[in-house]
């Protein structure tokens, strides 16, 4: 079965041509509509960008949708999540799109559930589409993923945005390094730190990540002023960064924090384009899946 579940089970080869799918959705406003086939998205952690953004590609492809609200379901009557997934299985979804605080969630279900499962994050595991979209928005910048400096900074360790990331852009042959409190760092991102002040003037793609108060067993105890000022972006140390350098941020944002004010609607900013790209490479995902599920969705 073709789940996506983390991005390493995707080949480099399956990688580029995913990219060059969502690319073709970007450059060409025209829609390509399915045969009727239903999307359920469940979310049982918080979301915006990436519930809404499914919503909207799952829209654009012509699906429609099975709408599960995770606070109104049975999951409050205590039914498991296993369950719950058979259930809209067995009413008729095509394909189904979870997010959920449990790392690897995905693992009791893989091998039960016979319609595609796109992983939108699992606790501190895995964000394959959000991934997706970082790689979509850094190879429109730059071309190319081989050499290029990616600095991941802040909450790496919570962060399953980090991971997923970290792994891929390795893989395809970025230079990552990690930036930010070293308590939040293991013993393999250590080899790849860099204070802050060398990493705007290395960095190609500084990637800033929000702090995972939710997923800390203990509460941080520097506020935000103090994290700001020693591991956070602001004008100054962007005023460094290389000529053609850009900043990232999978969002939401706590502005002047991690990132100042200032900088997220700067001309460095991807942020926005990054939501953007969402959109398109989860369109290329639910095409993916779903054709290699259904087999050719072209109606004409
Ligand atoms: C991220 C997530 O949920 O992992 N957000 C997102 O999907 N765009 C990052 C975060 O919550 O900090």
């Amino acid at each position: 079965m073709s789940h996506v579940l983390t991005m390493e089970d995707w080949g480099k080869q399956e990688i580029h041509d995913l990219l060059h799918k969502a690319q073709c959705f970007a450059d060409n406003p025209e829609k390509y509509p399915f045969q009727r086939l239903y999307a359920a998205n469940l979310f049982f952690e918080p979301s915006t960008r990436t519930k809404i953004s499914f919503e909207a590609a799952e829209r654009n492809l012509g699906l429609d949708l099975l709408h599960f609200e995770a606070d109104t379901s049975s999951v409050k009557k205590g039914e498991s999540l296993y369950d719950t997934v058979k259930t809209l299985e067995s009413i008729g979804a095509d394909v189904i799109v979870i997010r959920h605080g449990k790392e690897r969630y995905f693992d009791e279900l893989r091998d039960h559930i016979h319609i595609p499962i796109i992983n939108g994050g699992d606790g501190c595991g895995h964000h394959p589409t959000q991934s997706f979209l970082d790689l979509l928005t850094i190879k429109q910048e730059f071309g190319m993923f081989e050499n290029i400096k990616v600095v991941i900074a802040g909450d790496i360790f919570h962060s399953r945005v980090a991971r997923s990331n970290m792994e891929v852009l390795e893989r395809l042959g970025a230079d990552v390094y990690v930036s930010g409190p070293k308590e939040w760092m293991n013993e393999e991102m250590l080899p790849r730190y860099v204070p802050m002040d060398e990493a705007v003037e290395l960095a190609d793609v500084m990637m800033m990540l929000r702090i995972q108060h939710e997923r800390h067993a203990v509460k941080m105890v520097a506020g935000p002023e103090k994290y700001h000022e020693r591991y956070g972006l602001n004008e100054e140390k962007a005023s460094r960064m290389k000529k053609n350098s850009i900043i990232m941020h999978p969002a939401p944002i706590n502005r002047n924090v991690e990132l100042a004010d200032a900088l997220v609607e700067s001309p460095r900013s991807r942020i926005f384009k990054q939501m953007k790209n969402g959109v398109f490479v989860r369109m290329a995902v639910l095409w993916d899946v779903l054709e290699k599920y259904k087999g050719p969705l072209w109606k004409r």
